[in-house]
């Protein structure tokens, strides 16, 4: 099964919990929250009480909190993030000296690891912990906002990525990231993905956030069958 997770920074704020219930209402599975500090990546987001708020919402759909973490010491906020409601907390391999050690914490925390790689970052930084983590994000952009171009490089890297998680036997989902469009999503899923983030693609057009989510079903359906 494809997984559509809804990246609420191309949401408008000021209804935030309103564009999330309409996304995950027309059938996005997740929600993805991009937490952004200024110093990993050059812009501020979101905190752990944003995750808070949506939490109501997402238990109600049965919708997972994906909490992307594209700041410098991670460590620092995990439990916080944890405790604010995050079902599976991404941290970037960029960002981590001692990744093992931040996947431990998150067990310990009892919430979902993830680990994300930028577009420039080869995936032999993952070849260590491929059985520690539950979900593997591919950055088809390089993070920090949304609404940028889909880097035609990343499709090989995600079959490449598909290739090493196989040949390991993990069971870690695979998420792409950034530039995803019902017009590229069907490759995005061919080359191996499980998990496509869409932000100003569901939120961000001129398209119902129901339409938009349709566009990707179609899309992902048809390759499915
Ligand atoms: C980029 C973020 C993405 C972004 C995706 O730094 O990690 O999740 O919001 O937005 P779109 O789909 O508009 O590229
Ligand atoms: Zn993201």
């Amino acid at each position: 099964m494809i997984r559509l997770a809804a990246s609420i920074l191309a949401a408008p704020f000021g209804r935030l919990e309103e564009a999330s219930r309409q996304a995950l209402e027309a059938g996005a599975h997740w929600l993805h929250i991009d937490v952004m500090d200024g110093h990993f990546v050059p812009n501020i987001t979101m905190g752990p009480l944003v995750v808070e708020a949506l939490r109501p919402l997402a238990r109600t759909y049965h919708a997972w909190l994906d909490v992307h973490l594209m700041i410098e010491e991670p460590d620092r906020y995990l439990a916080d993030f944890a405790r604010a409601g995050a079902d599976l907390i991404t941290v970037h391999a960029e960002a981590c000296t001692h990744l093992h050690r931040t996947l431990q914490h998150l067990r310990e925390l009892d919430v979902r690891a993830g680990v994300a790689l930028n577009p420039a970052t080869p995936l032999v930084m993952v070849e260590e912990v491929l059985q520690d983590i539950d979900l593997l994000l591919i950055m088809s952009v390089n993070p920090g906002f949304s609404g940028q171009q889909f880097i035609p490089h990343t499709l090989d890297k995600v079959r490449r990525a598909r290739t090493m998680l196989q040949a390991a036997h993990a069971h870690a989902l695979l998420e792409v990231d950034g530039g995803i469009k019902p017009a590229n999503a069907a490759r995005v899923v061919e080359a191996g993905a499980d998990v496509l983030v869409a932000g100003s693609a569901i939120f961000g057009n001129a398209r119902t956030i129901e339409q938009a989510v349709q566009d990707f079903q179609r899309s992902i359906i048809s390759r499915e069958t």
